[in-house]
Formats: C-alpha cells, structure tokens, sequence
C-alpha cells in the first residue's frame, strides 16, 4: 500500500488549526495552562453516578438524552430565557464539545461564511474547517470586547456566527447592548447564532451576564451551548447539551447520534442531581475564582511589561505584554523558567502579543507561578 493520505478534512483542520496537542506539565514546572477546573466534582454528584450504575444504568439510552434529563435542562433554558422550551429542543451531547461539532455539522455546508469574533476558544475554527466552511475572523475593540463596527461589517452572507460568553480566553463578559448591537445586524437575515455559554455560572459580579436566549431578538436564530464540566467540574464525564429550534436540534441529533450513538446512561443519571443542586454545588468554587483572581490581577499588576483587565467571567485573564516576541516563543521561554502559560496566537490573530493565565489553580500554585512570570519579566530588563 502507497503512504497514508488523510481525508481533505483532515489535512484542512491540520493546515489550520491554532490548537497545540496538550500534554501534562513536565515534572516540576507550576501550570497556569488549565482549561479545567481544579475542583474534584462534588461528592453528591459521584454519589449519584455509583447509585445509578448499581441501580442498572449501564444500557443504551434514548440516543438523544435521557427523557428526565431533557426535560430537566428544557426547564433549565426556559427560566433562563424566559420562554418555554420544550424536550425536543434539547440535545444531550458528548460534552460541549461534541455539542458545538454536531450543531456547526448540522447548520454550514462546505463554502459558507461563518464569523468567528476573536480571539476565541480555538476549537471553532478547526470545526468550521472540518465542515468545509469558511471562518471570518472579527478582531476586538481594545478593551476586548466585540468591535459592533467590524461585526456588523463581517455578518452579511454569513451562515453562522459563533462566540463564547464568558469569552475563553479574555474573561469577557458580553453585555446585553452587544448582545442587541448583534440581533439588530442580524435582523431580516436567515443567519444562525451559536452562542457557547459554558462559563455563565462563573461570572464575578451580579446582573452583568446576559444569555442570548434571554433576548427575543435573538432566541428564534440561536442554538445555546452548554456543559456540565465547568460550572460543576465534571470535565472527565464529558456531558454537554444543546438547546434551540427544533427542527435545527433534529439535525444536529442526526449528527450527533451518526457519531456517538447513546451516550452513558449512569452520566445523565447523575447530572440530575447536578442540576437540582446547580448553584449550591458551584458557589464554593465560584468563590474561591473570584479570590483567585483578585490575587492574580494584582500580581499581574505589579508587572510593568504585563497590562490586563481584570476578568468579568471565566477562569482566565488574558494579558498584554510589551516584549518584542512571538506569543509561541515567550510561552516556550516561560516554560523554561518554570511556568506553563498559553499564548494568546492560539485564540486567532488578534490573540498574538498576548498571553492567557488561568487561575484554575490553587492560590500556593498561583503564587509560585506568578513568582517565576515575575522573575522572567525583571531578568529581561
Ligand atoms: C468556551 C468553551 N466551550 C466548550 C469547551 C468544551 O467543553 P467540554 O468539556 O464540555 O467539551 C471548552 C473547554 O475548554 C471551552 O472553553
């Protein structure tokens, strides 16, 4: 047999992906590199698993949600956006991950326009390439918000528009005026939102997060991403959902069972209890981010080659530096000194000249961390 050739699929996502292959920090080296919480799921959601794996839940299940669990996150988006959601409109997913793959699958054909404001978590535009579609990229305003001039710019003839909120890597939050800003550019169009909202329970001041379903301008076009795994730290149980238009739910249901088939059925069991719980379970760690991140803002402060602003949501910040070197190259050398820090270049083209700390970490990792960043920075003075 002649040498392997990959699928075009596969050599578009590799020709242009931005996202590094990960592996675990080298012995010794303090990272501030996490994508996930630090938090081990709370116990009563463990609890629940092992209950329901004893009980029998170890078949196949309804290959588009455990029915209670549909219906529980139906009743979930519907107090969010103030409208009535029905079963069929939710999609339990492998993650959120497997959510977005199904939802961008579902909705772009090989061609189209999808607008990607950056910088962004870099998973999007590997999916829009794998679909064949076409990413727009959409830099920010200087305070990392939305740009509204350069998005309204960008969004005629796009299929989809896809964005985070909290925005992974900047700790933006969106406000309800971008929100609109975007419905209004949207109006009279057919395009299609997807809004990935896998940080909204880790916001660090009340009334500021907004959903997109929660605006009436925008609920009829968006399909509302969520996970399990930040919000209740259940990364490793991989337990995701859609939410939005039924028939667009159908279809990404048809994609995402063409993958998955049915997902653990233990898992959705146990996410439940999850819900029930929801904020209870969340608000230890939500504060312990929110002391975290006052820590690290004011570390980060005392480093004159370093500017950021402080994060509204998330578990990072994203920082400005003023060296005169790739983002790939000053993550290498940081990690030489000791510390895993991502470079902004992985979140798109406006990310370059930055870096993304994440404080999913604890404080006496924090610390040391942070101590090696400073000690970096003055040892290039
Ligand atoms: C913005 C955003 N969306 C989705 C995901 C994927 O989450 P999941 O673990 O549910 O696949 C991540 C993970 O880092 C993320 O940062």
């Amino acid at each position: 047999m002649s040498s392997f050739i990959p699928s075009s699929a596969v050599a578009r996502v590799e020709r242009h992906s931005l996202r590094p292959a990960l592996g675990p920090a080298p012995a010794g080296v303090v990272s501030l590199a996490m994508g996930e919480p630090d938090f081990d799921t709370p116990g009563p959601v463990v609890a629940a698993a092992a209950a329901a794996l004893r009980s029998g839940a170890t078949h196949y299940v309804d290959q588009h949600g455990d029915p209670q669990l549909r219906s529980a996150l139906a009743d979930a988006v519907s107090a969010l956006a103030g409208h009535r959601y029905q079963s069929q409109q939710i999609l339990v997913t492998h993650g959120a991950t497997a959510a977005l793959a199904s939802a961008i699958i579902a909705a772009v054909d090989p061609g189209d326009k999808v607008v990607i404001p950056e910088p962004c978590y870099s998973l999007y535009g590997d999916l829009v390439q794998l679909a064949g579609a076409v990413p727009v990229w959409v830099p920010p305003a200087p305070d990392l918000h939305w740009d509204l001039d350069a998005l309204r710019e960008a969004v005629p003839g796009a299929k989809l528009v896809i964005f985070s909120n909290p925005c992974n890597p900047t700790g933006v939050v969106h406000t309800r005026t971008e929100l609109q800003a975007l419905a209004e550019a949207l109006h009279r169009t057919d395009t299609l939102v997807l809004s990935d909202e896998a940080y909204s329970a880790i916001v660090f001041q009340d009334d500021i997060f907004h959903s997109a379903v929660s605006l009436d301008e925008l609920r009829p076009r968006t399909i509302y991403c969520q996970t399990f795994s930040k919000t209740y730290a259940m990364t490793g149980w991989r337990l995701g959902w859609l939410a939005g238009p039924t028939d667009l739910i159908a279809a990404a249901g048809r994609v995402h069972r063409t993958f998955n088939g049915s997902l653990n059925a233990a898992v959705q069991r146990a996410a439940l209890v999850a819900l029930d719980r929801g904020s209870v379970l969340a608000a230890p760690m939500v504060a312990a981010y929110r002391e975290r991140r006052d820590m690290l803002f004011e570390r980060l402060a005392g480093i004159p080659e370093l500017t950021a602003q402080l994060p509204e949501g998330t578990f990072y910040a994203f920082a400005r530096y003023s060296l005169p070197i790739q983002s790939t190259e000053l993550a290498a050398q940081l990690r030489s000194a000791g510390v895993l820090i991502r470079p902004g270049a992985e979140y798109g083209p406006s990310g370059e000249g930055h870096l993304r700390f994440s404080f999913a970490a604890d404080v006496p990792m924090l610390q040391q961390g942070l101590q090696r960043v400073a000690e970096y920075f003055a040892d290039q003075r």
